[in-house]
């Protein structure tokens, strides 16, 4: 190799300019003052200045790797979606694991969902799954979103975390039962993001190419096999190693073994969703396995670290709205909520050109009439700026690639819960969960778990109430949380109608 190999370059200032010292500020003699002309030291320090953005208002603490999805079973009989149309077929992927309520520096381990985020970079544009590991979620409705995020950050006047403020949210909201009994599981601290399940969570709507529709939900099973600390494994840990599940993704990857995950799908006719015993949209139910077996259609493999953690995790945007032809939204309201949320937050926290960074940037063409905006680099020349025009813009095909709906019968607008199915209220699954899914170990740690939780700074009218909840859930459930609590027992109360 010749020495000019082996000779690192020569630095630059930002303007790619020769910078003249490594080491030393302009000054006048060596004991100063410093000059206002020493442009590469005021750009070093201006420039540091600025290296944070916003962290993400939830989900700040994460991390991520590349990799591809292969299909492993044709799907063009349920939906047109061209990434899925062929055995074998390999489509390059992103995927963000993270905790919710911490900030950036926060501990991996802590009692939170995790989110995986999945960014699909098709030949029809960005595909973008952006679930958690549950099948389910907190709330029903986008407008409680906020208020239940508010409720597991920190408290205005302490600053700190509340159990008092978590439990008063969810004693008052029956629908997060069923989450909350997921979360308060040993699922809710996964020994590592490997050893975890990802889901679609929302139900959404696939087309095929004769324009036949079903109701989807996605399920990414990890291949490593579940595995979850208890809790006070988990709290070991954030103490011994605040980023043991980043380290772990970067250093699996590193040794080459690389985690994979299996996608089944729950199918639903099209129209079992109005007669169906649950409500198909509500993201606080699941689809039991007896209704609509799991059907494996493809395989996710992370085989690929981010060379830079800020411009390629950081900087990932992801938004529920991208959806590429094929795929569609269902009556999900909180999905509905999210296809504006995400975009918009994308905007504020990176900047309006966001989907023109490297790792956002679809693998597909762009063509679109948007223009302009603060950062923009890519363009289109001098293509024209309108639609209709008579010079050779882009045109839509409208034919080709409509959008996936459903009949909306038409009423009065309102705001009011959804209409229940037959079989819906807030206990039911949740019960199931604890009955039939939890091994009876399962079922004592959730026991100590919910306990030591509640019995940590939560007023004791909160804990009533939220020990009230818990007996519709299952009564030995809400009897054994009652003793734990140290309060008197009663008859279970009724389950009501959620
Ligand atoms: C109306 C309900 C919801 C709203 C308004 C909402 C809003 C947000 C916002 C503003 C972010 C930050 C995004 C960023 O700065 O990049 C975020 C991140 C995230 N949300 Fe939600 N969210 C909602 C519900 C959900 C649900 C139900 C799930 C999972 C099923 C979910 C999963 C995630 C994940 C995984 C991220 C992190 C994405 C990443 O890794 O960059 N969210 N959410």
């Amino acid at each position: 190799m010749s020495e000019e190999h082996t000779k690192p370059p020569v630095t630059t200032t930002d303007a790619g300019i020769p910078a003249p010292s490594d080491e030393y500020s302009l000054s006048v003699g060596p004991n100063g003052p410093l000059l206002l002309q020493d442009h590469y030291l005021i750009q070093k320090m201006a420039q540091f200045n600025r290296e944070r953005v916003p962290e993400r208002v939830v989900h700040a603490k994460g991390s991520g790797a590349f990799g591809y999805f292969e299909v492993t079973h044709d799907a063009s009989q349920w939906t047109k979606a061209a990434f899925l149309n062929s055995v074998g077929k390999r489509t390059p992927v992103l995927v963000r694991f993270s905790t919710v309520a911490g900030e950036q520096g926060y501990p991996d381990t802590v009692r939170d969902p995790r989110g995986f985020a999945i960014k699909f970079y098709t030949e029809e544009g960005n595909y973008d799954l952006v679930g958690n590991n549950t099948p389910i979620f907190f709330v029903r409705d986008p407008s409680k979103f906020q208020d239940f995020i508010h409720s597991q950050k920190r408290a205005p006047d302490t600053g700190l975390r509340s159990n008092n403020m978590q439990w008063d949210f969810w004693s008052l909201s029956p629908e997060a039962l069923h989450q909350v009994t997921f979360l308060m599981s040993d699922r809710g601290t996964p020994r590592t993001w490997r050893h975890m399940n990802g889901y679609g969570s929302h139900t959404f709507l696939w087309v095929n190419a004769e324009g036949k529709r079903v109701w989807i939900k996605y399920h990414f099973k990890t291949e490593q096999g579940i595995q979850n600390f208890t809790d006070a494994e988990a709290r070991a840990m954030t103490a011994e190693d605040p980023d043991y599940h980043r380290r772990d993704l970067y250093q699996a990857i590193q040794r080459k073994d690389y985690p994979a995950w299996r996608l089944e799908v729950q199918i639903m006719p099209f129209e079992d969703a109005a007669t169906y015993r649950f409500n198909p949209f509500d993201l606080t139910k699941v689809w039991p396995h007896g209704d609509y077996p799991p059907i494996t259609i493809g395989r996710l493999v992370l085989d690929r670290n981010p060379e830079n953690f800020f411009a390629e995790i950081e900087q990932a945007a992801f938004e529920p709205a991208n959806m590429v032809p094929g795929i569609g939204p269902s009556p999900d309201k909180m999905l509905l909520g999210r296809m504006f949320s995400y975009p918009d937050t994308h905007r504020y926290r990176i900047g309006t050109n966001y989907l023109q960074l490297p790792v956002n940037q679809p693998r597909a063409e762009v063509h679109s009439y948007n223009k302009d905006g603060a950062m923009r680099y890519a363009h289109s020349g001098n293509q024209p700026v309108y639609a209709p025009n008579s010079y050779g813009g882009p045109q839509a095909a409208p034919e080709r690639y409509s959008d996936p709906g459903w009949l909306v019968e038409a009423g009065e607008i309102m705001r009011t819960a959804y209409t229940p199915h037959k079989e819906d209220n807030d206990f039911i699954q949740a019960g199931n969960l604890y009955r039939h899914v939890l091994s009876p170990t399962d079922r004592d740690h959730l026991v100590s778990n919910l306990v030591a939780h509640m019995s940590d700074g939560v007023e004791q009218v909160i804990q009533e109430r939220a020990v009230n909840l818990w007996r519709q859930v299952d009564a030995n459930l809400g009897e054994r949380l009652a003793q734990g609590l140290g309060q008197k027992s009663k008859a279970a109360a009724p389950a009501t109608a959620g």
